[in-house]
């Protein structure tokens, strides 16, 4: 089943005031990101979507289980052009919040990101959907999974859900449009101003406050409290008395226990 009609979610995207072009759609490729990454020219926007993938990938070389109909699997274009590359990294931070915004106005699901850039929904931290950004030369392809109508028997893997499972409107097409108009809007506040993108992502994030254990890349772990994130998109863990800078992870939630939440409840 094909994820939407392209005119249809350009005239959507227009609606939105978006103006990015017209997304391919395909009904089956290897992985969005790959067939993105082959691309001569990198065009703002340009995005690609399939209603299946068969090799989809995922962060730290992981694979990303994306069934025919079950999701949302696109990749898109920015280009880094004229962006100093000490503001690329918060590019993931940037199209992790267009993804959280277009969740809630198409799907009516409300997430937060678990750091660097999984979307979860809360309390349950379950994960949602996720993001993958590769660069290539001047082009930063951004690969988006979102979890849309898999049932819950069905979910990929137990920490996962669905916007199905959680109750969201199921509408692939609205959804990508939603998409495809926030990160337009994002991408322009990133380059403008990263830093505004990046106090977003803060209120966004549910590992700020928490303590937690962080699995590194190497296999070890570090556990401490998360504190920040800082302009390079680090996380800022403090380990006993000392801040660990952190560029690349997975974040375990050791309490659910948010800054706003009664300590001693
Ligand atoms: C993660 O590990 O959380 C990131 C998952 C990213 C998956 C998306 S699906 C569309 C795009 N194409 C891919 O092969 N991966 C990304």
């Amino acid at each position: 089943m094909s994820v939407a009609d392209p005119d249809s979610v350009l005239a959507r995207m227009r609606a939105l005031g978006g103006s990015w072009p017209t997304p391919t759609i395909l009904d089956t490729v290897d992985s969005t990101n790959r067939a993105l990454a082959e691309q001569e020219q990198c065009i703002d926007g340009q995005c690609v979507v399939s209603d299946e993938q068969t090799a989809g990938r995922g962060r730290v070389d992981r694979s990303w289980v994306s069934n025919a109909g079950a999701g949302l699997w696109m990749s898109v274009c920015v280009s880094l052009e004229g962006v100093v590359p000490e503001n690329w990294p918060l590019l993931s931070a940037t199209a992790a919040v267009a993804a959280r915004t277009a969740l809630s106005n198409a799907c009516g699901v409300t997430v937060g990101i678990k750091w660097p850039n999984d979307l979860v929904v809360e309390p349950s931290l379950r994960k949602i959907g996720g993001l993958l950004i590769e660069v290539v030369g001047n082009c930063a392809v951004v690969g988006i999974g979102i979890n849309v109508a898999w049932p819950a028997q069905e979910l990929p893997t137990p920490e996962s859900t669905s916007v199905l499972v959680e109750g969201g409107r199921i509408d692939r097409g609205e959804l990508l449009a939603h998409v495809l108009v926030e990160l337009e809007r994002c991408v322009e506040r990133w380059r403008r101003s990263p830093e505004d993108v990046l106090d977003e992502f803060r209120r966004s994030c549910v590992s700020l406050g928490r303590d937690v254990l962080v699995l590194l890349p190497d296999g070890s772990t570090l556990a401490g409290t998360a504190t920040d994130v800082d302009h390079g998109g680090r996380l800022i863990l403090m380990s006993g008395e000392t801040p660990v800078f952190i560029s690349a992870g997975d974040v375990i939630h050791a309490t659910i226990t948010p800054w706003d939440t009664p300590r001693n409840s």
